[in-house]
């Protein structure tokens, strides 16, 4: 079984010694950080799920024909596998479906309720870190060609060059012949996209608050959540959102044998999610090796879904 690498603590206390602090959103899945994505991806606000799943209801029986029969479908971050079944439902004699995740018990969970979904598909889990190498899993069926399936934005919580080296990865992976299916959120004005990440019901400020509770389960830490208030906001110099913990007051914290101080209205920066014009996306993309051939969007273009092929 690949295992993600325990870097935690090191990744935690790194984080928080920079001058400008912050840490890495992949922590923010354990299981209740997992729970609360789910009900995030419920909430009115919250626009990217709503219109993932437009695009992949209305088009996924395109997408399944441009990439053929006998696919092995690996999902990166494949989470509750939520807009998983209209694709794979649409696909021609799947090879096999394989979700790659760093929430273990989500990861697993998810993965047993889609098999009793799609009863013909063999399908084999991978719990591991996607940054990181990991194995394939061999399956059956014949495999003709290996396509990464990564919905949910999450390509968008890479900065520029970590962007650009997991798609270069993602290409390595598949191997010429191979296909990227990828959901982009476009870049659109700030009033509409800051409201999907400051929700009334307060489920994102839980969320983001979560990172605290479980750096303080897992590492010995001695933060009180509640003195640090949610911040998201859209940088338009950097066309991402840019969610924060900030400290409510001068404090002390100590974490994993580090002491950590904060001053008042001092941030913690814990996740970016950038938002792409078409444009940008392609170029990025061509870098790493792959060339968009069809981009699907929502009927008023919030959200892109992105096929792309690996270069020979
Ligand atoms: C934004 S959620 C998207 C979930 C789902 N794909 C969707 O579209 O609703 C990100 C998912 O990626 C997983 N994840 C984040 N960083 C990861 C990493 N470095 N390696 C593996 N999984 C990761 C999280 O556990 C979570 O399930």
């Amino acid at each position: 079984m690949t295992k993600p690498p325990d870097t935690f603590r090191a990744d935690v206390v790194a984080g928080l010694s920079r001058a400008a602090k912050e840490l890495p959103c992949k922590y923010f899945y354990d299981e209740a950080g997992a729970r609360l994505f789910d009900r995030i991806c419920d909430l009115p606000e919250y626009y990217l799920t709503r219109a993932e799943l437009e695009v992949m209801g209305s088009h996924a029986g395109e997408m399944a024909a441009a990439l053929g029969a006998g696919c092995l479908v690996i999902e990166y971050g494949s989470g509750s596998s939520l807009k998983t079944p209209l694709l794979m439902s649409r696909l021609r004699y799947p090879a096999g479906y394989v979700p790659v995740d760093i929430s273990r018990e989500h990861l697993y969970a998810s993965a047993a309720a889609l098999a009793a979904r799609l009863p013909g598909v063999e399908v084999r889990p991978v719990w591991a870190d996607f940054t990181e190498r990991f194995d394939v899993p061999a399956v059956a069926a014949p495999v003709r060609r290996r396509v990464v399936y990564f919905p949910g934005s999450t390509v968008g919580n890479f900065g520029p060059d970590d962007a650009l080296r997991l798609l270069t990865g993602i290409a390595a992976l598949c191997g010429p012949g191979g296909g990227l299916l990828v959901g982009v959120d476009l870049r659109k004005p700030a009033a509409v996209i800051e409201p999907a990440y400051n929700d009334r019901a307060g489920v994102t400020a839980a969320f983001n608050r979560n990172l605290l509770v479980r750096i303080n389960r897992e590492l010995g830490a001695d933060f009180d959540p509640a003195r640090f208030d949610h911040r998201a906001f859209f940088n338009a110099e950097h066309s991402r959102v840019e969610m924060h913990l900030v400290s409510r007051e001068p404090q002390v914290v100590r974490v994993g044998g580090a002491v950590v101080r904060f001053a008042a209205g001092e941030s913690v920066r814990t996740e970016c999610s950038y938002k792409y014009a078409p444009e940008a996306f392609r170029r990025l993309a061509a870098m790493a090796g792959l060339e968009v051939v069809r981009t699907w969007t929502d009927a008023h273009h919030l959200f892109s879904v992105q096929l792309l092929a690996v270069g020979s």
